[in-house]
């Protein structure tokens, strides 16, 4: 290991078991020497998993749900609190649809569940960012991430209303980011991740299918959490302080193909 991160604190949420992209990244941040407080929704909590990799860790876990304002500023200043400092990082790993949850298909959404999905997997970045600015929680050159999906930007059918609150997700990273960097010199940024095997990513619908489709789209196949989190340990390293307001493709090249010869190959069979 490198050494990436001695001496920095900070939060992770969303890490909910081992296959959780923020399961992953607490393990790097602890190989690379931080210190950091676990969270994640009361409800999530009942699972008990999360202490595992807090023993594992050599962290405390403080239980919020990213939509309270209350939970949040109890959340931050008591990790500052037992950190014994200021907060370096903050990852946010927070996604759930009611309407992908309940299979109700894009085109006749139920508008409370769209609300209540756009509140956790938009919003709460928001929130998180805006109870971190007001309690001046975060050193100069800190480093906020926040996860998205490619179906921002481009047409995934089954993503559902996770599309639209992902397009949200980046702009706040933008708005935010531009207060957050100008006013306490800390970097906002969004990863746009491969589709990947967790309990968020297994709730969209065809999810296999998509899997194996950007694995034979990407020339360098699909990036694991694993690979998420050795990504996400650069951006809040001091070696990228002057990356903020970008949503970065983590995705094996999926992003920037038109179409690879694998998926020719595949069509040309059909004929
Ligand atoms: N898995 C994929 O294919 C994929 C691809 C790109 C981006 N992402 C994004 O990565 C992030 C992490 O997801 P994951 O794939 O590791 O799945 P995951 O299911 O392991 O993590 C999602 C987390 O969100 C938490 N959460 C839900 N509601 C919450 C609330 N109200 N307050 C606090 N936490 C809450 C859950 O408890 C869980 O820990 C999400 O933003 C997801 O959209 C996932």
């Amino acid at each position: 290991m490198y050494n990436l991160l001695k001496g920095k604190r900070g939060i992770i949420f969303g890490a909910l078991d081992e296959n959780s992209i923020a399961w992953k990244t607490a393990e790097r941040a602890h190989e690379e020497g931080a210190q950091f407080v676990l969270t994640n929704a009361p409800i999530a909590m009942r699972m008990g998993a999360i202490n595992e990799l807090a023993k594992k860790t050599n962290s405390e876990i403080i239980p919020a749900d990213a939509t309270s304002l209350e939970d949040l500023e109890n959340l931050i200043s008591q990790s500052v609190k037992i950190l014994g400092g200021k907060l370096d990082f903050v990852l946010h790993s927070i996604g759930m649809s009611v309407n992908v949850r309940k299979g109700i298909h894009y085109t006749s959404s139920n508008y409370d569940f769209t609300t209540k999905g756009w509140d956790v997997s938009a919003v709460s970045f928001h929130k998180v960012m805006n109870v971190l600015y007001k309690q001046d929680a975060m050193n100069k050159w800190g480093s906020i991430v926040a996860l998205t999906y490619m179906a921002a930007q481009r047409v995934f059918p089954d993503y559902n209303d996770m599309a639209d609150n992902k397009a949200y997700l980046e702009s706040i990273a933008r708005s935010f980011g531009y207060f957050f960097g100008m006013d306490k010199k800390v970097r906002v940024n969004t990863i746009s991740q491969s589709p990947t095997p967790t309990t968020a990513g297994q709730g969209v619908k065809g999810f296999e299918g998509f899997l194996a489709y950007a694995d034979k789209m990407s020339p360098l196949g699909n990036a694991t959490a694993q690979e998420c989190a050795d990504y996400t340990i650069t951006l809040f390293s001091d070696l990228t302080k002057k990356v903020t307001l970008q949503n970065l493709f983590h995705d094996g090249g999926f992003s920037n193909m038109g179409v690879s010869q694998s998926v020719m190959d595949y069509f040309m069979k059909e004929d």
